[in-house]
């Protein structure tokens, strides 16, 4: 298993190193893993004035599989666009063809406590929400800041999917959901955008090759409603980049904390980049506080979804849950009663789990 390892920027290199530990235990144990580090964002800007530089480019490529912390900072803020570290990750994104994006939303019973949500509106929830990460608003063009033909300033993006993108994001959906409890909806504004009235089209007419599953059509208003009213009436959810980018924050939440949620982004020929749904919070970067586990189940991701190791994968989702039943606790889902731990602090609860 050849494996990049991207720290990233913000509390990214603490919780990955609490993963690498994970790691470097699968390896003591006998798992032949080899592995790289490299920059990616703000880092790889600080080391070579670019966010997805050429060494980074190199080593991603040839890998597996990646490992990525977080990225984003306040001091990249001013940066021109094309040097922000989020664009790095965008990048990364695109060159490798990373165009499934899975997060699941799932409350570990422990948990239940820590949503903001009614413990009978969350209790079981077991959310998978597969977005589309190659297309949509966030790499249509003609996009820009101009002056228009009024002479005003304007800013425009440009919404748009082809019937490729559409259809094969849709078959991993379906392929998903015919491994969970067969229910698809898909997520669209087709009452108002014509680009997704395009994307409903071509998923019912995907959907002719799976009569197993039940597809819906829900608008995406309508579902940011559902996902806290009822949630638990979903089972899978498909829909673009940035509906999904927004959907998932908001499930996340569901679960407690965003710092337990991992995530996939899967080529074609399922290799991978694994990451945690949360962002890099640089208010409480270096001080040893951040959750780790969305990190660690990234790391149970890539086995399940790149190397096929779903016993390993198993394997590290049952320590996270001996950990989360033996009480142990970061700050972001700390209740009375349980015992709070540091970042590190976790990952040694999380590699002593395994043993
Ligand atoms: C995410 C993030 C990214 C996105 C940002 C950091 C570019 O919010 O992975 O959800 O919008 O895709
Ligand atoms: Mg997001």
């Amino acid at each position: 298993m050849k494996i990049a390892i991207l720290p990233g920027d913000g509390i990214g290199p603490e919780i990955v190193a609490q993963a690498v530990r994970v790691l470097e235990k699968l390896k003591a144990d006998g798992l032949a893993v080899e592995t790289v580090t490299v920059p990616l964002g703000g880092a790889a800007y600080d080391q070579y004035g670019e966010p997805y530089p050429e060494a980074t480019r190199d080593v991603v490529r040839t890998a597996d599989a990646i490992l990525l912390g977080a990225v984003g900072g306040p001091q990249y803020d001013t940066l021109p666009r094309d040097k922000r570290p989020e664009r790095g990750l965008l990048a990364i994104r695109k060159d490798l063809g990373l165009f499934g994006n899975l997060r699941p939303a799932m409350l570990y019973p422990e948990l239940a406590g820590a949503s903001t949500l009614k413990p009978e509106v969350v209790a079981g929830l077991d959310i998978m929400i597969v977005r589309e990460l190659t297309g949509d608003i966030y790499f249509g063009q003609p996009r820009g800041i101009h002056v228009n033909d009024a002479g005003e300033r304007e800013g425009f993006n440009t919404m748009r999917y082809s019937e490729s993108e559409i259809r094969r994001i849709a078959k991993v959906a379906f392929e998903i959901a015919q491994k969970r409890n067969k229910k698809l909806c898909s997520v669209d504004k087709a009452n108002v955008l014509e680009c997704t009235e395009f994307w409903k089209e071509i998923v019912i007419d995907v959907a002719k090759q799976y009569p197993d599953v039940e597809l819906s059509h829900m608008y995406v208003d309508n579902a940011a409603m559902q996902l806290v009213r009822n949630p638990k009436q979903f089972d899978v959810i498909v829909t673009g980049n940035i509906f999904g980018d927004i959907l998932s924050d908001e499930a996340s939440m569901l679960t407690g904390s965003i710092g337990m949620l991992p995530s996939a982004s899967l080529d074609a020929n399922n290799k991978g980049l694994y990451e945690p749904c949360h962002g890099s919070a640089p208010d409480i970067a270096g001080k040893n506080v951040a959750n780790p586990l969305a990190t660690i189940l990234s790391l149970a991701m890539m086995m399940r979804y790149t190397f096929a190791r779903e016993d390993i994968a198993k394997r590290i989702e049952t320590a996270v849950q001996t950990v989360l039943r033996q009480g142990y606790r970061t700050a972001d889902i700390y209740e009375a009663g349980t015992q709070k731990v540091s970042c590190s602090g976790m990952g040694d609860a999380v590699v002593a789990a395994l043993a």
